[in-house]
């Protein structure tokens, strides 16, 4: 029995009007949606030359009779709703009518299908014009070939990027799919090997890695929460796993993947004492709604959704973040009772985190160098005690100082490796053990496709993309930070800009290794920490621009005690 049917015009008019098909990694994604909606449990995914040369995708769902299978072809034709009523709640990821017409006219198109009752057919469009049909042998379910994108569209085929970038939304949008449907067993080949495969098995253990790579769930926090009807379940990576952009962060509502900045947000607000400036967590935050919540009508290419109640739903999820991780990780003191009680209980030695020698290097560096002079020193004072566990009062006759001991180890840390950045390309040093860094499948086809880039950094890998040999100005503990850093780099610009590269790393790994708040100093650690923001070029604001020390003069101290007007 057909099912397809045309829209009356009124309907096709309220539909969000725009392209559908802009590059392969649309038409992976169309593809991908309409074998979900055909209830498929199995869907393979081939990709080759980008999807320039062939997109073609497999499932083992309903299938099609034949009358639909040319039906599928026309604008506006769609088994997935029947009138405007229908708008307000949505529950299939398609429902415009529109992405096989789209694609079919701009590539040539073979869709062979297969209901369970029936025999295989097979339908052949080109450019948008039926070509042929026929039988086809195949299992219940549908094959969607499409090849030759573009052909009939030079222009269009000018704005596709580069082969990487092409690739790698191709991945993308697979894995959004494929995290949003953890009951289906996906695989993706590209270029005729399998580059990603889940298991079906409703694991989002196995699911996540799967996706990221191996042992990105460890120490994974995982909630669940009910707000007005709406059920939240969130899947959090340890803000130990953070990137400098928030792609990896993705929002899902009802098995479909959208693109809602604000949610967004209120993941990274969740998240936010835990991790760095600049720097995002992986996370997953699944919704499930009554679909008249929702308006999925709002944006060709379905990404984005409009929310009766959008604020609701961006402060629960982010109390939600909190209160999940604040219930895995160990809080940071609060107050100040528990700060003084956790001081007597633990003394952390100060540890700038680089070798003395290199640090006495830099200073003297610093000394010869004459920019040096053009802002002014920091002045003499006397210490005075500590405020808060973070504070380091001063003073001397002219005036209270207050130093904030995490961002002046900070400012130390990042004039040192701005310093060694400046010739990156020093001695390598060779790794005894190879150190097996946590990368996604994704990175790791940046690093093998960029491979000499980073050689030319001091970075060696093996065939793995386990890391063999470092520069020599880089710690062990912060090789995550430098290749993170450089592989979103890479993503984004597609080289490797030093200039950038430089202020971006030291601002990182100065932040990284510092010493925090809250954290103890011995006297010789302070006269240390002094000692060294001396020798900086820029001692008064750390890396991200926040001031190290603050002044407060004798007059402003008795004008606020009223003793002066
Ligand atoms: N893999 C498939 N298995 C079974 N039926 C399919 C498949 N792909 C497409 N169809 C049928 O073809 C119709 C047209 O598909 P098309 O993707 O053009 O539109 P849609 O999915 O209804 O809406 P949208 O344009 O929003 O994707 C669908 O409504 C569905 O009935
Ligand atoms: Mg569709």
């Amino acid at each position: 029995m057909s099912i397809i049917r045309q829209m009356d015009s009124k309907l096709a008019n309220m539909i969000a009007a725009g392209e559908v098909v802009d590059r392969p990694a649309s038409i992976v994604k169309e593809l991908l949606e309409n074998s979900i909606d055909a209830k498929a449990t199995i869907i393979n995914v081939d990709v080759t030359e980008m999807g320039m040369k062939s997109i073609v995708v497999t499932d083992n769902g309903v299938g099609m009779d034949f009358l639909d299978a040319h039906l599928a072809f026309d604008r506006h034709a769609t088994s997935k709703i029947l009138d405007e009523s229908d708008l307000g709640h949505i529950q299939t990821l398609g429902f415009r009518g529109e992405a096989l017409a789209a694609i079919s006219s701009v590539s040539k198109v073979t869709l062979k299908t297969r209901q369970k009752q029936n025999e295989g057919i097979q339908v052949i469009y080109h450019g948008g014009k039926f070509v042929s049909d026929g039988v086809a042998t195949l299992n219940e379910g549908t094959v969607v070939e499409v090849t030759d994108l573009f052909y009939n569209t030079p222009a269009r085929f000018k704005y596709i990027k580069s082969e990487v970038a092409e690739r790698l939304a191709i991945i993308d949008i697979f894995d959004r799919i494929a995290l949003a449907h953890p009951s289906i067993r996906f695989t993706l080949s590209v270029d005729g090997k399998i580059t990603k495969r889940t298991f079906g098995t409703n694991d989002f253990y196995s699911l996540i890695d799967q996706i990221y790579g191996s042992k990105m769930t460890e120490h994974m926090t995982i909630f669940n929460h009910m707000i007005q009807k709406v059920k939240i379940t969130g899947y959090l990576l340890s803000p130990q796993i953070s990137r400098s952009r928030k792609k990896d962060i993705s929002i899902f509502v009802n098995g479909r993947y959208i693109r809602n900045y604000r949610l967004i947000q209120a993941v990274i607000d969740g998240y936010h004492s835990y991790l760095m400036t600049g720097k995002y967590p992986i996370a997953l935050i699944h919704l499930e709604m009554d679909p008249s919540l929702l308006d999925v009508n709002v944006h060709p290419q379905k990404y984005e959704v409009k929310f009766v109640n959008e604020s609701i739903l961006a402060y629960a999820i982010e109390n939600a973040v909190k209160d999940a991780l604040i219930q895995k990780i160990h809080p940071i003191p609060e107050n100040l009772n528990t700060i003084q009680k956790a001081k007597q209980d633990i003394f952390t030695p100060i540890d700038l985190d680089f070798g003395e020698s290199i640090l006495a290097e830099s200073i003297a560096n610093d000394e010869k160098d004459s920019n040096h002079d053009q802002l002014p020193k920091l002045p003499d004072f006397d210490y005075v005690g500590v405020f808060s566990g973070t504070y380091i009062l001063f003073q001397n006759q002219d005036a209270l100082y207050l130093m904030d001991q995490h961002a002046a180890a900070e400012r130390i840390r990042y004039e040192h490796y701005f310093d060694s950045l400046a010739h990156p390309n020093q001695s390598v040093k060779q790794l005894l053990f190879e150190n097996e860094l946590k990368l996604t499948t994704e990175d790791k086809t940046v690093i093998r496709e960029n491979e000499a880039k980073f050689n030319k950094y001091g970075f060696y890998f093996n065939s793995n993309m386990d890391l063999t040999g470092l520069p020599v100005w880089l710690n062990e503990s912060e090789i995550d930070i430098a290749i993170e850093a450089m592989i979103s780099m890479l993503t984004e610009k597609h080289d490797i800009d030093l200039s950038i590269l430089r202020d971006r790393l030291a601002k990182d790994i100065s932040c990284k290794g510092a010493i925090k708040a809250n954290q103890s100093l011995n006297m010789n650690e302070i006269n240390g920490l002094v000692k060294k923001l001396r020798a900086c070029k820029n001692p008064y604001t750390c890396p991200h621009g926040r001031p190290t020390v603050i002044k407060l003069t004798h007059y402003e101290i008795e004008r606020m005690f009223k003793r002066v007007i």
